[in-house]
């Protein structure tokens, strides 16, 4: 196993009805921003829910973030947080807002140009560069990203995504009622399995490290998401599917299964290129870079991509190549039966596209990615092409 630090100060406050412990944990006399993105939230009436929670605080509000949130719409909220001396931050929504809201949490407190918190990529933004952020706490709305309890967002500027890691960012608290998640269009649930299945592989398709309560949790988190997945897409109020939906998603990026183990994520550096040239959903990137990935890098992950043809797919027989084709082949089914396609010529992107998508990884410097570091651009080339 590799050496790891673990730590993780999120309060997770799951369940039916728990709205109303917004305002039990958040600091008695702050004064509050609550953020949320386009509109659901208010629409749905839980911005007016949480403001009640939080009683008799001086209440702001700042809506408008957007999916895939960008960094000249978070630098508004920071003027207001400035402006009216905010305190606590709290973020009511999905991914966006939640990873938009830590940006703010960050930004507001930065006292040169908040542009370079977006230099580190997926090191940390180290705390002698940033060492304080205003505190955070999150109501969430979809299940997907695992923001809700881990440090990192990606925030887009100009043509491209950048991830934002510090350790101050961990969100307080974070409410997870799977009934808030009954309102979410279906292809944001789909969406939601698959960007939770992608984090859970990115951590545990690599290579072997004897890792193995970590492996087994990855492998329960994969087993769950594809017993669930259907339902939870096709029935919106099945709350027990839901719960596990959600619980799943906080599991695969709360730093848990990833401790000790390699990672790759180049599957999402990849997808994140895709996501700022074509407008694709994140959920849906992977969708359709994932099984081009597995099936280009069989020989790097051979010894792990068989662990999960059998383990999580029940795939016994046949010759180890046969298998891994197999394991490529019922991960594509899986995320198909969610109603996300996979593969990229059916979100409208042509083949002549493919140079420019490696120009902007270059530009980005994603030239050295997954656990080996040695999947270079030319490499990325042919997992796009394979993803057509
Ligand atoms: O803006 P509103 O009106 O709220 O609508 C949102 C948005 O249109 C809607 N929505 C959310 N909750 C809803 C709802 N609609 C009805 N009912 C509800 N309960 O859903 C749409 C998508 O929301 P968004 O927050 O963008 O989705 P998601 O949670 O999938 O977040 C995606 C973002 O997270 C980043 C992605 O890159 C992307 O920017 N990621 C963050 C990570 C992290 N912080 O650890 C890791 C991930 O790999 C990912 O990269
Ligand atoms: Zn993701």
């Amino acid at each position: 196993m590799l050496n790891f630090d673990f730590y993780n100060p999120t309060h997770i406050i799951f369940g039916k009805d728990r709205l109303d412990e917004v305002g039990k944990n958040t600091p008695a006399g702050a004064r509050v921003l609550v953020t949320y993105g386009r509109g659901s939230a208010k629409k749905s009436g839980l911005i007016d829910k949480v403001k009640t929670s939080l009683g008799n605080r001086q209440v702001f509000e700042f809506g408008g973030i957007e999916p895939n949130p960008r960094y000249e719409t978070l630098m508004k909220a920071v003027e207001i947080v400035r402006a009216e001396k905010i305190d606590f931050l709290l973020a009511v929504g999905g991914g966006s807002v939640i990873d938009g809201t830590k940006f703010i949490a960050l930004a507001a407190l930065y006292e040169k140009d908040p542009r370079d918190l977006l230099k580190f990529g997926l090191a940390t933004v180290p705390l002698d560069v940033a060492g304080k952020a205003l505190p955070i706490g999150t109501v969430l709305t979809l299940p997907a990203t695992g923001s809700e309890m881990n440090c990192g967002a990606v925030i887009s500027h100009e043509h491209g995504k950048y991830p934002v890691l510090n350790v101050m960012t961990y969100p307080k608290f974070s409410i997870l009622d799977p009934a808030l998640t009954f309102t979410l269009p279906r292809i944001q649930v789909a969406n939601g399995v698959v960007d939770a299945f992608v984090h859970t592989t990115e951590q545990y398709i690599t290579y072997p490290a004897d890792g193995r309560v970590q492996d087994r949790f990855a492998e329960g988190i994969l087993r769950t998401l594809i017993e669930i997945g259907k339902t939870t897409v096709e029935e919106a109020e099945n709350y027990d599917a839901r719960a596990n939906h959600e619980w799943a998603a906080t599991l695969a990026l709360n730093g848990l299964i990833g401790a000790g183990v390699p990672q790759d994520w180049a599957t999402h550096m990849i997808g994140h290129e895709l996501t700022a040239m074509f407008g694709i959903d994140h959920g849906q990137t992977l969708a359709a870079v994932l099984p081009a990935m597995l099936d280009i890098r069989r020989d790097k992950k051979r010894a792990k991509l068989l662990q999960y043809a059998e383990r999580v797919w029940d795939i016994k027989s046949g010759s180890e190549d046969e298998k891994i084709d197999q394991a490529i082949a019922k991960t594509r089914e899986f995320f198909e039966s969610l109603g996300i396609k996979t593969r990229l010529s059916e979100y409208g992107v042509k083949a002549d596209k493919i140079p420019a998508v490696i120009e902007q990884l270059k530009a980005h410097g994603m030239t050295k990615l997954s656990e080996t570091g040695d999947l270079t651009p030319d490499i990325s080339k042919k997992i796009l092409e394979k993803a057509m």
